[in-house]
């Protein structure tokens, strides 16, 4: 898929079909977070491959906003360095990107960031030293889905010409 039909199509997907996903695709998904640009090229981050549905079950209960991660064939947490500056912003490209990747490959994933983070750290062994950016959760999707009619605010909204407030009239460009 081109690129900014990924972008444009993408949503998140939180229902997952059975089927796996292969090792082979799981390796491209991993690639797209390493190929991530970082704040001064740190790298400054870890990612933990929850594949076992043990795993994705304790997930499951490690989350208050995420438990839909017990039916999904995997899930990978993000850490990053909290010594780092910008290390959010690491993490958060690298999500992005993997569930860029995923989507052109016409794998679904969702995120979630709202987790019990005591009981996290004890199940996973996540070092206090680690920030939890997300958990990025991925499958086929169980019904198919594109994001062409996405839910989102228009550009005169969002954008303001050389000033804040002063407006966008998309039209001006063309
Ligand atoms: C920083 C961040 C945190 C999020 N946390 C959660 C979450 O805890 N649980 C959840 O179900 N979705 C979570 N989401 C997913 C958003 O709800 C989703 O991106 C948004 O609704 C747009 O979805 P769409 O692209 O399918 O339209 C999160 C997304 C972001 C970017």
């Amino acid at each position: 898929m081109e690129t900014y039909e990924t972008i444009l199509t993408k949503l998140d997907i939180r229902r997952f079909s059975s089927k796996k996903i292969s090792g082979e695709l799981i390796l491209k998904i991993l690639e797209a977070a390493r190929s991530t640009g970082t704040a001064f090229n740190a790298q400054d981050w870890k990612f933990i491959l929850v594949q076992e549905t043990s795993r994705l079950m304790q997930l499951a209960k490690d989350s208050t906003r995420g438990q839909w991660v017990e039916d999904a064939p995997l899930a990978i947490i993000v850490l990053t360095d909290p010594s780092q500056p910008d290390h959010d912003l690491d993490g958060g490209r690298a999500v992005q990107n993997m569930q860029l990747a995923a989507w052109s490959y016409g794998v679904g994933s969702g995120i979630f960031t709202f987790v019990n983070e005591d009981r996290m750290r004890k199940d996973f062994k996540i070092p206090k030293k680690m920030h939890i950016t997300a958990v990025v959760v991925f499958g086929y999707p169980e019904r198919k889905a594109s994001g062409k009619r996405k839910n989102r605010k228009t550009l005169s909204e969002i954008v303001n010409l050389d000033e804040y407030g002063r407006g966008f009239d998309p039209k001006s460009l063309g």
